[in-house]
């Protein structure tokens, strides 16, 4: 327990299961606050500074209040139980009463609208090979969800991996309730009062992501599969000959000899080693797919190693639990157990070390099994679940996200001082420490780019901000227009890749004629014009748990209830929103701006929020829009990280009267010199008047980024100052032809611009 996060724990027999999870993060540590408790005949009230919880005596039933005695969340039955009919466990369940006009958000990649009133999910981690909105379960195991009534917010929190589902007034209106299929009650209700103190508690439980490589931040291209090599190097130079920026290039299972994982098919791939020094003198960077399954192949040293040391997972009967992928018949190393962990980790010193891979993809691992109706492993598989040895029933929602912490370990390890990247299909509540997501076998239609709006906003307020979809869709052909607002929409997800299934044609940029591919450019071009940014947001994520997405009614000031079935509008980090155009033919959408004034990012016109507008958007635009008073740094263009050194770091400063702060984050974009201090962490605080604005940045960190200079464009500003002094010295302020745009040039290192105005 701490002030805002109560922690329950049911036990059904007296006897509560050794404490251990796979979700909480280890450095997570509860502040334990004495509460204070005060007892009736009937009642026990235990209070916080920040929540108060009722305990009725003779039923155990809860209600959770805040301070000031608003009812936030209401035990309706409360906690029960009932025994599995077939398994002869309990399962274990806890309803509570749906508040008048309650929303519900979170439940991790859920394809669902953005209130999931009204409906049933479940958590049972499942390939769903061109799923859709009414598709459930998918690939990933989140038990976490948000209430929302009267403008306060809660979360709960069920860290069980059991098969788990959730109702949200589906089989009772007014009944909201979450079970799981064996293992015991274990909740988290944490404390608001805003959606946002929600989520970063949540952030703060189950942890965040070290800090990516900035390349990880580029665009990136993938197709099920790139081969042989001279394919894979004409898709390379074609990207740098039609200058469509990209910083990775991925290789499906067909590099690998006979799906056989941690080899290679030395007939389309002769030399790993030099194509990709090449790819990476290029500005690439290599990322290969690597499956759980393992061939069953007595030439095969993976899997001879991993059958002696016993590494396989067995039935309850101890024979191995055999499954087909595609390599046909493999067997599945148990990544519950803390030593095939390791071993699983050495296996990544060829890909890594030797050959230069730079990331690896984790694939098929709900675990995805084919030729069978429960499209994975029987239940009785037993998994070690690190010491507490238990049956795939317990050990399935994990699996994904213990092969993505092995995976993790081992690319870590090879990789020397460069950051990995590593991306899962599946993942339980927490993987976001580990790696990165996408949201699998999505579809090329209109209705999946809504979709993919609404998994990844979804993913970031579940904990998981670093997500993306297939662009384009990975079964079907996306026409131009639907590719071209795909990439438009994508290039603000944080995980940005192209992926196809191959099937039906090629889903390159350039792959719907030239037009398409000027628009697709325009946004790629405008994601790496935008990556400090992008950076920021992530430094924000993986150091305060802060969402890089955030539906609309996460943010600070935003009460528009609205927005609480409308999910098109969506902040990118802390200042600038984007609506994509999710209709085929539109040339213009309506934009619903929160309170405030806005600025639009294309034309610099100024908004006043609280209303909707028609805003123009033909294929080269998205509705963007920037908060006035915040500060957008970009960089030049480039084709890729690293290309050429930054000078300068251009900052555009938008006019609002009164005091706004904004971030900016830089590092070495590589490395863990991060970790020791070598940062630059600004924050930049805006005082605008009519007479007379400031314009100040104090820095943390010892880091110098690459750019000595920064321009400064002030934007909006009612008038053009006389006399600009940065730091005490005077300097000259120039504008821009015919627009209401000046700029100085100054030191990245300046602590305060002074706008002054004569009268
Ligand atoms: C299924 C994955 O979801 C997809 O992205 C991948 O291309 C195929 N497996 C083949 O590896």
């Amino acid at each position: 327990m701490e002030a805002s996060i109560f922690r329950f724990r049911y036990a059904t027999n007296l006897l509560f299961e050794e404490d251990f999870s796979y979700a909480i993060n280890p450095g997570y540590r509860p502040g334990y606050p004495v509460p204070q408790l005060e007892e009736t005949d009937q009642h026990l009230l235990i209070s916080t500074e920040q929540l108060r919880c009722v305990v009725n005596k003779s039923n155990l039933k809860i209600t959770m209040l805040d301070r000031d005695y608003h009812i936030l969340c209401e035990d309706e039955k409360g906690f029960h139980w009932e025994v599995h009919p077939q398994f002869g466990t309990d399962i274990v369940q806890t309803s509570k009463k749906v508040q008048e006009e309650e929303a519900f958000f979170g439940l991790g990649d859920k394809a669902a609208d953005q209130n999931l009133k009204s409906q049933r999910f479940t958590n049972w981690g499942t390939d769903t090979y061109g799923f859709g909105k009414k598709s459930d379960p998918l690939y990933k195991n989140i038990n976490f969800y948000y209430g929302y009534h009267h403008e306060k917010a809660y979360g709960i929190f069920m860290d069980n991996s059991f098969r788990s589902f959730f109702d949200f007034g589906s089989e009772r209106a007014d009944v909201c309730s979450f079970w799981a299929d064996g293992g015991e009650m274990n909740y988290y209700f944490i404390g608001g009062p805003a959606l946002m103190d929600v989520a970063l508690r949540y952030a703060l439980l189950t942890g965040t992501p070290e800090m990516p490589p900035l390349w990880a931040l580029g665009y990136q291209q993938c197709k099920w599969s790139y081969y042989p090599e001279a394919n894979v190097r004409e898709i390379t130079s074609k990207l740098r000959e039609y200058k469509i920026p990209c910083d990775a290039i991925y290789l499906d299972i067909d590099y690998m000899d006979g799906f056989r994982c941690f080899t290679w098919d030395k007939e389309k791939f002769p030399d790993p080693k030099k194509m990709i020094a090449d790819f990476a003198d290029d500005g690439f960077k290599t990322m290969v797919i690597i499956d759980p399954g393992i061939k069953i192949d007595f030439d095969y040293s993976v899997f001879t190693e991993a059958l002696e040391k016993g590494y396989f997972c067995r039935r309850s009967d101890g024979a191995y639990a055999q499954g087909k992928v595609w390599p046909e018949d493999c067997l599945f190393p148990d990544f519950t157990r803390a030593d095939v962990r390791e071993w699983w980790s050495t296996l990544f010193e060829g890909l890594i070390k030797d050959q230069g891979v730079a990331g690896v993809w984790n694939d098929m691992n709900e675990p995805a099994l084919f030729e069978v109706e429960s499209k994975t492993m029987h239940l009785d598989v037993r998994h070690d679940y690190d010491n507490h040895p238990c049956s795939h029933r317990k050990g399935h929602n994990v699996y994904g996200m213990q092969m993505a912490r092995a995976t993790l370990a081992g690319v870590k390890s090879f990789a020397g001082d460069k950051r990995p990247l590593v991306i899962t299909r599946s993942g339980y509540s927490g993987f976001q420490r580990f790696s990165s997501t996408w949201t699998g076998d999505n579809v090329a239609t209109w209705e999946h780019l809504e979709i993919a709006h609404l998994q990844c906003q979804r993913l970031a307020i579940s904990g998981v901000s670093f997500s993306g979809s297939d662009v384009g869709g990975f079964t079907e052909q996306p026409s131009g227009e639907l590719y071209a607002r795909w990439v438009a929409l994508a290039a603000f997800h944080p995980f940005f890749r192209t992926h196809s299934s191959g099937d039906h044609g090629d889903q390159e940029p350039w792959s719907f004629g030239e037009e398409y591919m000027d628009y697709a450019r325009v946004f790629i071009n405008l994601r790496y014009r935008l990556l400090p940014y992008f950076y920021t947001c992530f430094f924000q994520h993986h150091r305060f748990g802060l969402p890089m997405l955030r539906p609309m009614l996460f943010n600070e000031g935003v009460s528009n209830q609205k927005f609480v079935d409308r999910s098109d509008e969506c902040m990118l980090g802390d200042h600038l929103l984007f609506c994509p155009v999710l209709k085929e033919g539109a040339q213009s959408r309506s934009v619903l701006l929160p309170e405030g004034d806005w600025f639009d990012y294309w034309t610099n016109k100024k908004y006043s929020g609280g209303k909707s507008y028609k805003i123009s958007a033909p294929l080269d635009r998205i509705p963007l829009f920037v908060k006035a008073g915040a500060a957008i740094p970009h960089f030049p263009l480039m084709q890729y990280v690293g290309e050429t050194r930054v000078e300068e770091l251009k900052l555009q400063v938008y006019y609002a009267q009164g005091e706004h702060q904004s971030k900016l984050y830089a590092d070495a974009n590589d490395g863990y010199a991060y970790q020791k201090q070598q940062f630059r962490w600004s924050e930049f605080l805006l005082k605008a008047n009519d007479d007379r604005s400031s314009f100040e940045q104090s820095l943390t960190g010892d880091f110098e980024p690459e750019y000595a200079q920064i321009r400064i464009e002030f934007i909006g500003f009612p008038q053009q100052p006389d006399t600009v002094e940065v730091d005490g010295h005077v300097l000259e302020a120039h504008s821009m032809e015919g627009q209401n745009i000046f700029f100085v040039n100054v030191n990245s290192a300046f602590k305060k611009i002074l706008l002054l105005h004569r009268f």
